[in-house]
């Protein structure tokens, strides 16, 4: 069928209020219908390491529960599999269960940039490699979409920290934001077409992502060719009808009909064109065209299938960083196991907020050593309820474990309340039980081995002090066996780190300008994001992007360089397994511009492949490279472009230990104007990163990137957190907040990780928090009331709200 035709026919058939209708979604995940024209509702769900449909209790932060559904490792994990094939397995079986439970669109694979590791939803991203990130995800969207299931690529863009998320603006300087910010999102949707791809909160150089014709329009359609629709991420939409000219086309969840209404009145009075409106409600129409046949025919689902596969995924993901003397893989039938730690019966699998998944068949590490039939003795080592109090006798207990035992195996990490979706982390720290723990134990034991969880780097002291280390980030439900697997060596570790292990967080580039004034965040560190500031400023790190170890040795050789043509180049080498084991290597090849007269990374990611090699056998790799893989982005020129000179070509297992290497020379491009070599960025501290005032006002450019706005007077674009700094407010924040808390009645985690969430958002939000009684001008008139500091006025309008949503249970709903 074609569905472009037919969604323009209906649409011609349409009336003006039904157009504006399919604007704005049907309660939290569903989309409007229109009966008269045949055209049906869909339903839409998060994602994307496993469904999350809620059938009751809707909610977009990991509040309400969701039907079960086969839990897989978060995005941070599977990213170190660097395993396209795995995706896309992973986005098929996905696409699978979306299919056979009605589900139209999956909101995911998110692609935004790690900028720095405090960020609380980094284990929802990839990686800090544009390229990493985008194959990875455009191998998940393919795979989820031929099941007929969209998928949505998210957050667009320049959604890089939870603080402030709803309204921070992202001062990124053009070149950076292109070539890292911009491009997983560009590799993607070239790539695999993604059904819909879902806009941002926050603003980026002074717009609001939903407000940003730029970005919704020229960049993505017109430059970027982009086919699909774009949903707004969940309340980001703030003036609906700018929106919908700078190109968004669908608002989640809907907040009643009052956009819709706004859209009908700037078409009648002229504000827009009506084949704006025209334009969108095809692309909505084609979208459920589109994802409807999924639900005509219904895919299958297997359960059993989909565990084995979020079992392989951990296999194919865990990151093996130390192993002094070999001492993993262990042996299951000699050696006797200290097990400690809570997380071996209660690990960490998953992160918490919109992507939390009601696992269907989560297996324990506990478990799966008792189905292996290890020998070992369990004790808890700290408390879950209290992890930054040290419980010594919990610790004790610990130590006479590991004393009567071969080998002390300790499950530590991030707890859940560490890190989230609403919120940054403050420190890199694992809490002090654990830290205390692990000191403990490894002064009675020399043979202990860490199992690390957790969605984001962190501080390693003690890692000179164990014997291996095994991260596994947040595995899904396939956690227990997947871990046992690879610990008694039924497989080997084949995980490569997809991220940097900073020393600490002063040796991050972006620590001095993260998270921002409140107002405004400084991308200073521009290009030099992760690895590119670490290799070029030759700066020590813990561990290096694209490092993992395994059970065998690598050896790279024999490298060849081929030019087949002006850009086009071939290059070959071999990877010899040295050891005795069976094992997967991830080659990865970088380029570098080493005299280039102006700020270029030493290093970048251009190639990876994983590859099976068989103990004592070797094989041969080959690489490709093109035009694509020599440019960088001239803001003067407004276009990719490639600066003659040197290049240096580098094949090896990580960005800092790179055994084979060549030099070429590549023809460049004629520009108007090469990039500015500031002294700020040609000269990089190996210490700690800094950029002068001057320097990054040059680099910004003419254009002020910067927002203004200012308050008093309040909007509603203030947060409740800047509500909450007027004289006098306590009380009817405090009443916002209960009322706002009655979504996560009976859990204090939950409660105390809202909170933060709330201090957020912005006012306008209030009908996503409180429900459909908060209606827009009830909101507006509560705004009106902060400004004159009349809280009766909004104490009462709170107590309707609560009356009315207690009589119809008003809140949004599917
Ligand atoms: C998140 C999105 C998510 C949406 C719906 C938002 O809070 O930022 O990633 O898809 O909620 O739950």
């Amino acid at each position: 069928m074609d569905f472009h035709r037919e969604a323009e026919n209906l649409v011609k058939q349409m009336t003006l209020e039904e157009k504006a209708s399919l604007c704005s979604g049907e309660g939290f995940w569903n989309l409007k219908k229109i009966e008269r024209l045949g055209i049906p509702t869909i339903m839409l769900s998060d994602g994307p390491h496993g469904l999350r449909k809620q059938e009751q209790g809707c909610d977009h932060i990991g509040l309400n529960t969701s039907v079960e559904a086969t839990c897989y490792p978060t995005a941070s994990c599977i990213a170190c599999s660097f395993d396209p094939e795995l995706l896309y397995q992973v986005g098929n079986t996905i696409g699978e269960e979306a299919s056979e439970q009605g589900i139209s669109v999956v909101l995911g694979p998110g692609v935004n940039q790690k900028r720095n590791p405090l960020c609380g939803r980094n284990f929802e991203y990839f990686s800090e490699d544009p390229l990493l990130s985008g194959e990875l995800a455009a191998s998940w969207i393919k795979g989820i979409q031929e099941k007929h299931v969209g998928a949505s690529l998210k957050h667009f863009a320049a959604n890089n920290q939870e603080t402030k998320r709803m309204c921070i603006n992202a001062v990124v300087d053009e070149r950076a934001l292109r070539e890292i910010y911009l491009r997983p999102f560009e590799i993607a949707i070239k790539k695999s077409n993604p059904f819909t791809v879902m806009c941002a909160y926050n603003r980026l150089n002074g717009e609001y992502a939903s407000e940003n014709h730029e970005l919704m329009t020229k960049i993505l359609r017109e430059e970027w060719g982009f086919q699909g629709s774009v949903v707004t991420d969940w309340g980001a939409i703030c003036d609906r009808v700018k929106g919908l000219e700078a190109g968004i086309d669908l608002e989640m969840p809907a907040a009643g009909t009052v956009h819709d209404c706004e859209i009908v009145s700037a078409v009648k009075n002229g504000e827009i064109p009506e084949q704006i409106l025209n334009t969108t409600a095809t692309r909505i129409t084609e979208l459920i065209l589109r994802t409807y046949q999924s639900k005509r025919n219904p895919s299958t689902y297997s359960a059993e299938k989909s565990h084995a596969l979020a079992v392989r995924a951990v296999e194919e993901s865990a990151v093996l960083l130390k192993n002094k003397y070999s001492l993993l893989p262990l042996d299951v039938h000699k050696q006797s196991v200290a097990l400690i730690g809570a997380f071996a019966k209660y690990p960490r699998y998953q992160g918490a907020g919109s992507s939390k998944v009601n696992a269907k068949d989560l297996v324990t590490p506990y478990e799966a050593l008792e189905k292996m039939g290890a020998s070992f003795q369990y004790v808890p080592g700290y408390s879950l309820e209290d992890p930054d109090q040290i419980a010594t006798e919990y610790i004790e207990e610990a130590c006479q474990a590991a004393c009567s035992k071969d080998v002390a195996i300790l499950f530590i990490g991030l707890p859940e309340s560490y890190e989230s979706e609403g919120y940054d982390r403050e420190s890199l720290s694992l809490p002090p039980s654990h830290l205390k723990l692990v000191d403990e134990v490894a002064r009675v034991s020399k043979k202990t081995v860490v199992i690390l969880m957790g969605g984001a780097p962190m501080e390693l002291p003690f890692e000179e002090d164990v014997s291996a280390i095994l991260l596994t980030y947040l595995a899904g439900e396939g956690v227990g066996e997947g871990i046992a697997n690879l610990i008694f060596g039924k497989t080997s570790p084949s995980g490569k780190l997809a991220e940097t292990f900073p020393l600490n967080k002063e040796s991050v580039p972006s620590n001095p300008y993260f998270p921002g004034d409140g107002m405004n965040v400084e991308y200073r560190e521009s290009i030099f994001s992760g690895y590119r500031y670490y290799v070029t400023a030759h700066s020590k790190v813990r561990y290096p992007f694209g490092y993992g170890l395994t059970y065998t040795t690598f050896e790279y050789s024999d490298l060849t360089v081929k030019s087949r043509g002006k850009y086009d180049i071939e290059l070959t080498c071999t990877i010899s397994n040295t050891g005795a084991v069976d094992a997967k290597e991830i080659v990865q090849l970088y380029i570098g511009h080493p005299n280039a007269q102006f700020p270029y990374a030493a290093v970048e990611l251009r190639g990876f492949k994983k590859v099976y090699v068989p103990a004592g056998t070797s094989k041969t790799i080959s690489f490709t490279l093109s035009k694509n893989e020599f440019e960088y982005f001239n803001i003067f020129e407004k276009r990719w472009v490639v600066d003659g000179g040197e290049y240096t070509l580098s094949i090896g297992p990580n960005c800092m230990e790179l055994p084979l290497s060549a030099n070429i020379q590549i023809c460049g491009d004629v520009v108007s104007q090469k990039p500015l070599p500031l002294d700020s960025y040609m000269n990089l501290n190996m210490h700690s990163f800094g950029v002068s005032d001057a320097d990054f006002k040059s680099l910004l450019g003419e254009k002020n990137k910067y927002s203004t706005a200012t308050y008093p007077p309040y909007t509603i674009r203030n947060t409740l957190g800047e509500f909450a700094e007027i004289e006098g407010s306590g009380d009817v924040i405090k009443k916002i907040y209960d009322q706002s808390l009655k979504m996560a009645e009976g859990s204090t985690d939950l409660q105390e990780m809202c909170k933060k969430t709330f201090h957020y958002m912005p006012i306008r939000t209030l009908p996503i928090m409180l429900g459909a009684s908060a209606t827009p001008e009830r909101v507006y008139t509560m705004v009106d009331a902060f400004n004159k500091k009349d809280f009766d006025t909004i104490a009462k309008i709170l107590d309707v709200i609560e009356e009315e949503t207690h009589n119809e249970s008003g809140s949004i709903k599917s």
